[in-house]
């Protein structure tokens, strides 16, 4: 069988003017670990960050064109105005509330949907080809609110999805197993939290696939170590907000990844929240149902170029069936 599935209106890649904009919209503590890392990591010859605060902006803005010196040569500009991300190629937002300790994602779906409101408009006018990521949370339900506002093709609408799920679980497994987490492969797909699924069958560790291993040596008690490590997942966000108020840093990886891919055209597979159903990529829904949810994806210049066919058990199926019903009855109550 095919290793991907075509996703629908992937448009030809386009020309590239040969300069590369990236907009972050949201200078808090997410967009300045993105942009942050985006400038170190050389992915763009021009960086706009724009905030609802301007005296935070443009201190923010002032503080990294100060690091100039130590860095590649990029454009840095701010402003509350959208024309500062006239032309852009990829417009991360990150902006809106974020959750404090004992409140879950979903929690924010209407705050944040009043600010997207706001933001995806002017995003879309200023930049009418650009791909739009989106990191603000509930980041599967406003990924949906992005696409509806924005009119973009859905291959050009991503969430940051379960990227940062699967570099957790790939980063706990690598430190049970003792080996680099580079060298450990694994997805967490579904929704981005809660109900995240872990595909058991896709671990591999230096292409050795791990669950065949461990039958084969009869290691039946490791089975409660690999659901130890996917709760721990699953709670780590809860954890880190609980510490220090926020996540940050291993966002900001995440998301510098996923630019990477798409601008660079590096067809890498990133698990990200995608417009999964309503179509024929998650089984069993209905058509009309539009739901973004991760799963494993092509990325390009062209944005989601397909989705990996992974194999899936029927208890997996079922959970993300679970969570696209969720998000489905969230999105009921949007009124978009
Ligand atoms: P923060 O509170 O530090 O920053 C939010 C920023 O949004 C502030 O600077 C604020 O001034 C700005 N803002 C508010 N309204 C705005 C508007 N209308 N236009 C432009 N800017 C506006 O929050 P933080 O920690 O940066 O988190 C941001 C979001 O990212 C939250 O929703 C959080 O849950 C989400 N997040 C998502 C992750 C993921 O994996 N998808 C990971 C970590 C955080
Ligand atoms: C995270 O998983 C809170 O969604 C955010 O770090």
């Amino acid at each position: 069988r095919a290793i991907f599935r075509p996703f629908p209106s992937a448009a030809p890649v386009s020309p590239s003017s040969g300069r590369t904009k990236i907009s972050v919209i949201g200078a808090g503590n997410v967009g300045m670990a993105i942009a942050q890392t985006i400038l170190t990591q050389d992915l763009a010859d021009a960086l706009a960050l724009v905030d609802a605060n301007a005296e935070k902006l443009r201190g923010e803005m002032l503080d990294l064109q100060h690091a100039a010196a130590f860095l590649p040569r990029t454009h840095i500009a701010a402003s509350t105005d959208y024309s500062v991300t006239a032309g852009s190629d990829l417009c991360i937002i990150t902006a809106g509330a974020r959750q404090i300790a004992g409140e879950s994602r979903l929690d924010l779906v209407q705050r944040n949907l009043a600010l997207f409101r706001e933001i995806v408009p002017p995003l879309a006018r200023y930049s009418p080809e650009s791909i739009i990521l989106v990191v603000s949370n509930p980041v599967d339900v406003l990924t949906y609110i992005a696409w509806k506002l924005s009119g973009f093709p859905p291959n050009r609408v991503i969430g940051s999805g379960t990227n940062l799920d699967s570099s957790r679980f790939r980063s706990l497994l690598a430190e049970h197993l003792e080996v680099n987490a580079q060298d450990v492969q694994a997805y967490m797909v579904g929704e981005h939290g809660d109900s995240s699924v872990a595909l058991w069958s896709s671990i591999s560790v230096g292409g050795v696939p791990l669950l065949g291993s461990l039958e084969k040596h009869q290691i039946a008690y490791e089975q409660e170590v690999l659901e130890r490590i996917r709760r721990a997942v699953v709670e780590s966000a809860y954890e880190v907000i609980r510490l220090k108020g926020y996540t940050s840093w291993a966002i900001g990886y995440s998301v510098a990844s996923l630019a990477r891919s798409l601008l660079r055209d590096q067809r890498r597979i990133h698990p990200v929240s995608l417009l999964a159903a309503g179509g024929a990529l998650l089984p069993g829904v209905p058509p009309d149902r539009y739901v973004f949810i991760s799963l494993p994806a092509l990325l390009g210049r062209a944005g989601v170029l397909g989705v990996a066919s992974v194999h899936l058990t029927d208890e997996e199926v079922r959970r993300l069936h679970a969570s696209a019903d969720t998000l489905w009855e969230i999105q009921q109550q949007l009124g978009l």
